[in-house]
């Protein structure tokens, strides 16, 4: 967890580029970016402990305005994703061969439980029969979560990797959530969701502006995961949907969680 005072601003910021740098270097080298690769592991944890320090937004902006970090900028992302891929499969495999599974031990599992927490709040005035979950993963722990936390609504789940669809599966089974959540293995393009539903858009989630466009067309209500400050050198900023969806509410920047969550309704005006 962050705390204010962890070193001072020129410090804080010398180490932070010099771990961004190490990390990138790194990563577009390996072969495996999975947890069973102990450099990848270590130099992966130290980067987010880093940037969860560099929230405040000078040196958040010290950090992207940086010449010496373009590069990093624009592609350290893309692999920061491919491993947390590599990271959610290993888990689910994990998680499906321990006797008895606890998801709680998974290393971010407070992370989406704050992330979860705060995005109920942003829909507490809604109910919602239906909700999914594009670009879920093998360790669809949103889903998992509201599955637990919103007794009778259902939960799908649309991945495109039929590995990660198998994997998450089988541990909505070993968990005890396969009644709730459905797990459909298909392009988030495709997905046509029920009437008034609330579907999550991924931070990781792929070809979204034309998933937008689909759904300008259907009843239902969008959080968009999104990625702000210092955190854009792990998930670029989301493209934000322009047009048939208004922007309802977000959640704030958190050091609790990487990613910012916004809720958007349909806009009347475009609906009629
Ligand atoms: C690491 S995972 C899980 C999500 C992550 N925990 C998050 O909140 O972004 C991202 C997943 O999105 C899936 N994905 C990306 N774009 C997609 C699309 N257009 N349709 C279906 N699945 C998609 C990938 O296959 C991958 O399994």
């Amino acid at each position: 967890m962050a705390d204010d005072h962890w070193m001072p601003h020129a410090e804080l910021k010398a180490h932070a580029v010099e771990t961004i740098r190490r990390s990138y270097s790194l990563l577009s080298t390996e072969q495996d970016l999975s947890p069973a690769n102990p450099r990848v592991n270590a130099q992966l944890t130290e980067l987010v402990r880093t940037l969860a320090h560099c929230q405040s937004a000078g040196i958040s902006n010290d950090l992207l305005n940086a010449p010496a970090l373009a590069t990093e900028l624009e592609y350290l992302p893309a692999l920061c994703g491919a491993a947390e891929c590599e990271m959610e499969k290993y888990w689910a495999r994990h998680l499906i061969s321990c006797d008895v599974c606890d998801v709680t031990k998974f290393w971010y599992y407070p992370e989406y439980q704050e992330l979860c927490r705060a995005e109920k709040e942003l829909f507490e005035t809604r109910r919602f029969e239906t909700i999914s979950f594009l670009g879920s993963g093998a360790l669809p722990l949103t889903a998992f979560l509201l599955a637990r936390h919103l007794p009778g609504v259902k939960v799908t789940c649309v991945d495109f990797d039929a590995e990660a669809c198998d994997l998450a599966r089988r541990l909505s089974r070993k968990i005890g959530v396969a009644n709730d959540v459905d797990i459909r293995c298909m392009d988030a393009l495709q997905y046509v969701p029920c009437d008034n539903e609330l579907v999550i858009c991924a931070s990781l989630l792929q070809g979204r502006e034309e998933v937008y466009r689909q759904l300008r067309s259907r009843n239902c209500a969008m959080i968009v995961r999104d990625s702000e400050g210092a955190y854009q050198f792990l998930y670029k900023a989301a493209e934000l949907p322009e047009e048939g969806f208004r922007q309802v509410a977000k959640t704030a920047v958190d050091p609790r969680r990487i990613n910012t969550s916004r809720y958007y309704e349909r806009d009347a005006h475009a609906a009629a």
